[in-house]
Formats: C-alpha cells, sequence, structure tokens
C-alpha cells in the first residue's frame, strides 16, 4: 500500500534547472521531499546524480528554477546564513573529505564545528579528550578502537564509517550521500546504508541533545545516490530515476516497476 509521506517539507524544488556552459545537467525537475523520506537517487553515469545532490546542499545554485532548501531559499540567503543552513545539512562526497593525517576523533569531531565554535574545536585538536558522544558515535559505526588511530591508516570501508560516524554527531536535518556504497561489498554496503538511515532517525541514545530538553525532534531525510536498485529497495523509502538530466520516475520503493529501470539504464 503506498502512503504519503506526511512529514514537514526539508526540500522543495520547482522547475529546476542547471547547466555548465552551454550543456544541461539537469533540466526541468520538481521534486519534494519530506521529513522521515529516504530518497534513492538512481541513473546512469552523467544523468546528473551529483549536481543534484550539490544543489541540495546549497553548495550549487539552479541556472532555473526554484529551490527551497529547509525552508530556505539559499539564493536569497547572506553568506552567514547560507553557512548556517549548510551546517544543518550533513554531506558524505565520494571522496569523503576526510582529512587523512590526524586521529579519527578530529575527523569525528568536525562534525560539530557548527556547535563547538572555533576556540573550542582548536582547543579538542591540541588536547584530544574523546567524550561519551565522540565515544558513542564511533561505536554505532563499529570503530571504537580506532578513537586515536590516525585515519590514513584505515582501510576504505572503515574511512567510509568514520565519515559517517561524523554525520551521526552532527545530528543533520538532511543527509546527503553520494555513491556511498560504491566501493563495498554487498554486506558491507548494506551496513552503511543502515547506518545513514539511523544518522536521520531521531529518539536514538546518540541523538540526545543535552540542549533540546525533553521535546523530541522528528526524524530528518536522507538522499542517496545508488547504482544498486536491490539496495535501494531494502534501504529506501522512495526511489527517484534521472536519465541526462530530466526526472524520469518517483515511485515509492514497493511501487517500482522493474520495467522503468530497464528503461533508465538502456543505452539511449
Ligand atoms: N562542474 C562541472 N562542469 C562542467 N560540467 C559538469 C560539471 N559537473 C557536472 N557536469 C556535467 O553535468 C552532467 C551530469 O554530471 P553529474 O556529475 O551530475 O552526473 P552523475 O549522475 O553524478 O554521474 P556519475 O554516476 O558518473 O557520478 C555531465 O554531463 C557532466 O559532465
Ligand atoms: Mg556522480
Amino acid at each position: 500500500m503506498t502512503q504519503t509521506p506526511s512529514g514537514e517539507v526539508v526540500v522543495r524544488l520547482q522547475g529546476v534547472g542547471r547547466r555548465f556552459g552551454a550543456t544541461p545537467a539537469l533540466a526541468g525537475v520538481d521534486l519534494t521531499i519530506r521529513q522521515g523520506e529516504r530518497v534513492a537517487v538512481l541513473g546512469p553515469s552523467g544523468a546528473g546524480k551529483s549536481t543534484l545532490l550539490a544543489l541540495l546542499n546549497g553548495s550549487l545554485e539552479p541556472s532555473e528554477g526554484s529551490l527551497e532548501i529547509l525552508g530556505s531559499a539559499p539564493a536569497g540567503l547572506s553568506t552567514r546564513e547560507r553557512r548556517a543552513l549548510q551546517r544543518r545539512v550533513g554531506t558524505i562526497s565520494q571522496g569523503l573529505d576526510l582529512v587523512e593525517q590526524v586521529r579519527v576523533l578530529h575527523n569525528v569531531n568536525a562534525g560539530r564545528l557548527a556547535e563547538w565554535g572555533t576556540p573550542r574545536a582548536l582547543a579538542s585538536l591540541a588536547w584530544p579528550r574523546p567524550d561519551r558522544r565522540a565515544l558513542d558515535a564511533l561505536t554505532a559505526v563499529g570503530l571504537e578502537w580506532a578513537v586515536h588511530e590516525r585515519t590514513e591508516r584505515l582501510s576504505g570501508g572503515e574511512r567510509q564509517r568514520v565519515a559517517i560516524a561524523r554525520l551521526l554527531i552532527q545530528r543533520p536535518e538532511l543527509v546527503l550521500a553520494d555513491e556511498p556504497v560504491a566501493s563495498l561489498d554487498p554486506t558491507r554496503a548494506s551496513e552503511v546504508l543502515a547506518l545513514l538511515g539511523q544518522a536521520v532517525r531521531r529518539g536514538t541514545g546518540l541523538d540526545a541533545d543535552p540542549d533540546a530538553g525533553p521535546v523530541a525532534r522528528p526524524d530528518g531525510a536522507l538522499v542517496v545516490t545508488l547504482h544498486q536498485p536491490l539496495l535501494a529497495r531494502q534501504h529506501c523509502t522512495r526511489a527517484i530515476g534521472l536519465r541526462e538530466g530530466r526526472l524520469i520516475f518517483d515511485a515509492v520503493v514497493d511501487d517500482l516497476p522493474p520495467a522503468a529501470l530497464d528503461d533508465l539504464y538502456a543505452r539511449a
């Protein structure tokens, strides 16, 4: 049975297009994503998936159409306001964006820079002391043993989990992950997607916010680009298909017709 999502709007795109020079990377995209949704973005190489994610975290502006992220239109924001908005969005890029030469703890605590401010962040670099939240985040991804390891010594899969621990500690309202399981075996891929789902779910011990009081925060939203429709079915609530910059399907995962996937990946 198809359920219409009823949470608050997290992102809304209306007629959004993005060109690079004369090349349209995205065109005419209408998309609304609400709290509690886990959205898989499927599509062949060059379809516009990474471009869509860059728009959703405000690092790229649309060439046309209107874009709203967590209640704001990034185009109308000052640099300061835009940074404040971006702190509410957690992104795992294809390259992970970890600092390789520092200890794992510092990469995890990078998720708290907005909360801490510069003086405390610098103090933490000089005197690294893992506190409960950092240890909880690392335990959630199975890396509590690695807290003082240098990041570059970890395997690719372990570094991926450090990036997820950084997200867990950031408590973002929107999580964007660009091909987070591209290089992982099927079991690890499933684990990583389950952890990303956890990063937007509220009410876990890790989410306990000492300043928030007893009011429960609503779930966030996850947008993840994937090349495996099966993983989308297992871990997401909704799947969208992009091809040559256009949205060619948008469905609840259980309703995804196999023909839609065949069309998506068929050669032009
Ligand atoms: N910064 C850029 N400058 C110029 N062209 C770009 C830029 N970023 C993306 N493009 C072009 O936009 C189109 C969509 O690219 P995008 O990276 O969004 O695709 P993708 O679906 O993420 O592909 P992949 O699966 O290979 O990661 C491509 O034709 C690409 O060459
Ligand atoms: Mg890409």
